[in-house]
């Protein structure tokens, strides 16, 4: 088999688990995904503020939890009470934020294939990359693939490709200037912003071998289109059984 084929993505990644049906990075938002046909799961993981990786999207606790606290002010200890399941509806009360840890537990027990999001705070970028690598080198299960991304390239400097370990660059906005003075070439995943992209990027891209995945796509038609310009996945809030596409 050549190495390459080793790793391989589905089209459709459930973006922050099936968010669109569960609470977000949560793991009623992963159980939901597998159990609608995902085998692709995004989750946004982060610092606490005693460096535990906790699995969670903003800067700020308030829009899932109701505390208007920086993540940063506070310690897992505090973080794991919080309830982040109510605030999308009440059958959901008592979901806890994960910490990546249980995540990767998970998905090596149930063959779900991960894309860890590593978000980084000012000062931390090399030391959250370094604590992602050190945790998935102990407990990543050889058997599923994953795919580590950020916006920030420090932390990817710190993670290790393997035949199922991939990095990938976000981008919000792709631009060929940008590709040639942060040197971009050297990635071989692209995500970027559906609301910023076009034929002509993704064509770009894709004649330089590259692989291309679109976030956040919701609408069937516009998963369909993406995918006749070759798009390879896109990041969606539904899972994967949810948002069929006529032709499958
Ligand atoms: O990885 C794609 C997407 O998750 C990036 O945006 O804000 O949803 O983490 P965000
Ligand atoms: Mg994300």
């Amino acid at each position: 088999m050549n190495k390459d084929n080793l790793f391989t993505l589905d089209y459709f990644i459930s973006h922050r688990g099936a968010s669109a049906i569960a609470p977000e990075n949560t793991f009623a938002a992963i159980r939901l995904a597998k159990s609608y046909g995902s085998t692709w799961v995004e989750l946004d993981v982060r610092f606490s503020g005693d460096k535990e990786l906790i699995v969670f999207h903003d800067s700020n606790l308030f829009r899932t939890t109701g505390i208007n606290s920086s993540v940063l002010n506070k310690s897992y200890k505090d973080l794991k009470n919080y309830d982040v399941g109510e605030w999308f509806h009440k059958s959901f009360k008592g979901e806890k934020i994960p910490t990546l840890i249980e995540v990767i537990n998970y998905c090596n027990n149930n063959s779900i294939n991960l894309n860890i999001e590593i978000k980084t705070e000012k000062g931390l970028e090399f030391s959250i990359g370094s604590k992602v690598q050190e945790t998935l080198s102990k407990s990543w299960s050889s058997k599923n693939n994953l795919l580590i991304s950020s916006f920030d390239f420090k932390p990817l400097s710190k993670i290790v490709e393997t035949q199922k370990v991939k990095k990938m660059i976000l981008l919000e906005e792709f631009s060929k200037k940008k590709f040639v003075k942060y040197n971009l070439n050297s990635f071989y995943y692209f995500g970027l912003d559906f609301k910023k992209v076009d034929k002509k990027v993704i064509t770009y891209l894709l004649d330089l071998r590259k692989k291309v995945l679109v976030y956040t796509v919701n609408d069937p038609l516009e998963a369909k289109l993406l995918k006749s310009w070759g798009v390879t996945s896109i990041f969606t809030d539904f899972p994967k059984n949810l948002i069929l596409l006529d032709d499958g």
